[in-house]
């Protein structure tokens, strides 16, 4: 050991600075199963194409066999003077085989080797975050359908709007959702395709089958272009921005969260175990889980920030300025991980205040939009000029402060003449959420519909 796998040309072992910048190991460890994965169906074609001759190959896949046992049980010994994990894996090749372990590296080059090993893990991530939100939106589709006639306001701005109901407002975050799992899964499709055997940079002599290799790993075909098969991670860019997207939905659950925990909202609780209390203060019950799912939001945007940097204005084709690639797609993967899963678990066990949101959703004159719709369909005005009477209501209703609702008919008759006792009846919370039929509105029915037609998809 301490010798170097490229020792032949070298007279000097690498500086400690060297070894200190160079190393990866500590962090592409990770890669481990991807990258036996990968020599397997290397070493098989190498095989089956007459390239390595059948004992040594047998001797490679048993070594490799012994390496996967021995990362299993913790005994692999990960070294820092191997540097990552291709030659981690390929040194330890070498102590349990001896010589036939050299003959793997043929028609290969850690270039095809990282980017075949990282797209596998990559692959796989796109696939759980794909079921991660599906769990997600199975949580949100039951409280939705729990809650599909349940009133609470709608906001503008954050200022009270028009009242909908709180299955309408869940079904949201189950449309985005289900956009962010579309994402994940048009960037898997379009990753899908097997850089092995790019090998350095321009291919290989060997008569290797790029096809083969490509089918045992569960791609769709080799890439086109051996140069970009080595020196792109779009791929990986494609899941960060998928990623960071998701990350944002998440974020504004998360802050409508903490928003409707406040006392001052009071529409909703989290039960204790979701819940954090403070070391000074008696009384609290912190929504920690939401404000960190906002916050992990900026470790994954960063991390699409981190990676574009270090691809912008590489030549082609590998420069070592890609083993930076892993770090920021782990760390935000990890991240998305945990904040899909707290915001699963939130959303199946936030207790909603139906009565309190039910109250709110007629504060603020939240039902005037349906006065002045009232006046255009009863009155025949104009949308604009039944705005302004309607503004004027409100006006009136606040001086004398009461709701629309409450608003004396003789008030409302003072501001136009066309108003009957009969414009009272669209002035709830109720009636105006049931009057919002259009494909897609708030009224239950068709909140019911959609939730209806999600089920089936999901
Ligand atoms: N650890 C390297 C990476 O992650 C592997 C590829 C190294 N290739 C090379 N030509 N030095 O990018």
């Amino acid at each position: 050991s301490g010798q170097t796998l490229w020792g032949g040309r070298f007279s000097a072992k690498p500086a400690d600075i060297m070894q200190a910048i160079n190393v990866s190991i500590g962090v592409d460890k990770r890669l481990w199963a991807q990258d036996l994965r990968g020599s397997r169906a290397h070493c098989r074609m190498l095989i089956d194409k007459g390239i390595v001759r059948p004992d040594d190959g047998a001797a490679i896949l048993g070594g490799l066999d012994t390496i996967q046992a021995e990362i299993e049980a913790g005994t692999f010994p990960f070294r820092d003077e191997y540097e990552d994990i291709h030659l981690n894996v390929e040194a330890r090749l070498s102590e349990l085989i001896g010589e036939a372990s050299g003959r793997l590296h043929t028609a290969r080059s850690r270039n095809d080797q990282v980017a075949v090993d990282f797209r596998l893990w990559v692959r796989d991530a796109c696939d759980r975050s794909v079921e991660q939100l599906k769990a997600l939106q199975r949580a949100l589709l039951e409280r939705a359908e729990q809650h599909a006639g349940d009133l609470m306001p709608g906001f503008t701005h954050l200022q009270t709007a028009q009242p909908v109901t709180l299955g309408h407002h869940l079904m949201a975050y189950v449309e985005m959702a289900g956009r962010d799992a579309g994402r994940f899964a048009d960037a898997r499709a379009r990753m899908n395709e097997s850089p092995l055997g790019a090998a350095a940079l321009a291919g290989s002599p060997f008569p290797i089958d790029r096809h083969a290799t490509a089918a045992a790993l569960g791609f769709d075909g080799p890439m086109r272009n051996s140069l970009d098969a080595v020196s792109d991670r779009d791929f990986a860019l494609e899941t960060l921005a998928a990623a960071s997207i998701t990350a944002g939905h998440l974020s504004r659950l998360a802050e409508e969260i903490v928003v409707w925990m406040t006392p001052m909202f009071g529409f909703v609780t989290l039960p204790d175990d979701l819940t954090t209390g403070s070391s000074i203060m008696p009384q609290k019950r912190n929504p920690d889980a939401a404000e960190l799912v906002r916050a992990k939001t900026g470790r994954i945007m960063g991390s699409f920030v981190a990676l574009s940097t270090v691809m912008k204005g590489l030549p082609l084709a590998y420069s070592k300025d890609m083993q930076e690639d892993k770090p920021p797609v782990f760390e935000a993967m990890d991240a998305l991980d945990l904040a899909l899963t707290a915001m699963t678990a939130m959303v199946s066990a936030f207790r909603p205040n139906t009565e309190r949101m039910a109250e709110a959703a007629s504060w603020g004159f939240s039902t005037a939009t349906d006065l002045a719709d009232w006046l255009v369909r009863e009155a025949d005005l104009p949308f604009r000029q039944a705005h302004h009477v309607t503004g004027a209501a409100v006006k009136r209703a606040e001086q004398l402060g009461v709701g629309l609702a409450q608003l004396p008919l003789a008030e409302l008759q003072s501001l136009h003449p066309g108003v009957t006792e009969a414009v009272y009846k669209v002035l709830t919370p109720e009636a105006s959420c049931a009057s919002r039929q259009s494909f897609g509105g708030t009224a239950p029915e068709q909140v019911r519909a959609r939730i209806a037609e999600w089920k089936d998809r999901l």
